[in-house]
């Protein structure tokens, strides 16, 4: 696929005044040999790519959770939203993301100079060759397989949010990439980040154990109100053509968010696929769009309902909705043969209820990340995440089709690639919105 640089607007800040930035960033990034991270006390140099709300939290996070860390280069396709991130990361004065446990007051661990700042659709590949030994991946999901890919190719350890894709297509190219990192000895650490909580994990221990028994039944919800509300809609500005408009609004578009089963409820699948020791074998699911139903909310749905079959029968009941007044309810629960259990609590024969300390686990995912790299024995949860994304979309596949979808078949042989025609052939370009199907209505032929 096309990669080409889209052009940005001349930038309000000198260092930012790209055309001749991203040349001479281009020259020292050729020029420089990326380093190979060592273990003990090193440094480990880190790459924001992605630099949104969550991109600042979780460089902000990789920062707080161990020591010798530094930001050292941010890439992101639009100029206004780096430097926005940089300035942010720049202030110790502004207090307290809502990621972080505590005050940032670590500016002076943000290297990031004009010549490894990058924008444009090629900034990834940029901050990749700017001597970085880790990069965070905080772009829209729709890019993250590309950008995987090409982070392990160029040997760089990673972060990357979740969903990691939005498609079978990108799934598969994320399990590959994970595939060549463990061949690498290079880490992957996602952001479901229940998976470094400590109520979580010690639950999650005892449930494996057989603390509950055979598990039977399982629900998982994420029902709140539209995402409008957290920023997630932006309203065109004359000077935006449609693809950045949508690209601006990435959440609405199921090809660049995968739809909010996808990009949401994807935290609780994925607790019940870890309680299960794998994903369902099937979905059968039911959804649609009859509240936000606005043009500029793109083509997603507000509600799903989707009934998974796991190997040995279990049966998990998932809901998840965007609709707003309605009664918020954010959680996973588990029926097993001796018990039930939910996040930090079992009933039954094996009764359990965490009190110890219960770290910030956005936190936690970085600290947990760095430990193993520097110990040399690097954590890999490509094959974990792809897997529970993809229990997201086989759940969306099957409520936009009224057809119940596999996961095996989905896995190997859907060739469903939601990226929109004119940029499979013509690259991305800031230009005219590619055109987009409307939101299915249930009984759609293709997936
Ligand atoms: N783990 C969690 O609890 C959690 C919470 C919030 C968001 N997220 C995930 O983090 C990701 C980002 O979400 P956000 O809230 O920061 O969104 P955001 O819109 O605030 O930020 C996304 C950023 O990516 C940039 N971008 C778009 N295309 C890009 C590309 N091709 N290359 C580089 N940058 C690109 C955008 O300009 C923007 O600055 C999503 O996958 C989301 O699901 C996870």
């Amino acid at each position: 696929m096309n990669e080409s640089t889209t052009l940005q607007p001349v930038t309000r800040r000198q260092f930012l005044k790209s055309s001749a930035v991203a040349t001479t960033a281009l020259g020292v990034a050729t020029a420089s040999i990326p380093r190979v991270f060592a273990a003990g006390t090193d440094k480990l140099r880190v790459g924001l790519i992605g630099c949104g709300a969550r991109g600042i939290g979780a460089a902000m996070n990789c920062v707080l959770s161990a020591p010798g860390v530094e930001i050292v280069a941010l890439g992101d396709v639009f100029a206004d939203r780096l430097e926005a991130a940089l300035k942010r990361l720049k202030d110790n004065h502004a207090g307290k993301e809502w990621s972080c446990s505590r005050d940032w007051k670590n500016a002076d661990q943000i290297k990031a100079t004009p010549e490894t700042c990058f924008t444009g659709f090629d900034a990834y590949r940029k901050v990749l060759a700017a001597g970085v030994d880790m990069v965070i991946l905080a772009g829209p999901p729709h890019f993250r397989p590309q950008q995987l890919k090409a982070a392990i190719e160029a040997g760089k350890h990673v972060f990357m949010e979740k969903p990691v894709a939005v498609d079978p297509a990108g799934i598969r190219t994320i399990i590959a990439a994970s595939d060549l990192a463990k061949q690498k000895q290079l880490a992957i650490v996602a952001g479901t980040q229940r998976r470094h909580e400590a109520r979580y994990v010690e639950t999650m221990k005892r449930i494996r154990d057989g603390a509950i028994g055979e598990v039977l039944a399982a629900e998982a919800y994420w029902n709140g109100g539209c995402v409008r509300h957290y920023g997630f809609y932006h309203k065109p500005e004359p000077a935006w053509s449609g693809l950045e408009t949508m690209l601006r609004n990435w959440y609405f578009y199921s090809w660049l968010s995968g739809d909010h089963i996808v990009e949401q409820h994807v935290h609780n699948l994925d607790v019940v696929n870890w309680a299960m020791g794998g994903p369902p074998v099937e979905a059968l699911g039911v959804g649609g769009r009859q509240w936000r139903t606005e043009p500029e909310y793109g083509n997603i749905y507000d509600h799903f309902g989707v009934r998974y079959r796991y190997a040995n029968g279990a049966i998990l009941v998932s809901t998840c909705r965007q609709i707003d007044r309605t009664k918020p309810l954010v959680d996973e629960g588990l029926v097993g043969t001796k018990g039930k259990a939910a996040a930090g609590r079992i009933e039954g024969a094996n009764a359990f209820r965490f009190e110890g300390n219960n770290p910030n686990p956005y936190e936690q995912e970085h600290a947990d990340l760095i430990q193993s790299i520097r110990d040399g024995k690097p954590l890999n949860e490509g094959r974990t995440v792809a897997e529970a994304t993809l229990t997201a979309i086989i759940g969306r596949m099957s409520a936009y089709t009224g057809q119940p979808i596999r996961f095996d078949w989905a896995l190997k042989n859907s060739e469903l690639d939601l990226t929109p025609d004119e940029i499979k052939h013509g690259g991305y370009r800031l230009g005219p919105a590619p055109i987009v199907p409307p939101a299915p209505l249930g009984n759609a032929d293709l997936v």
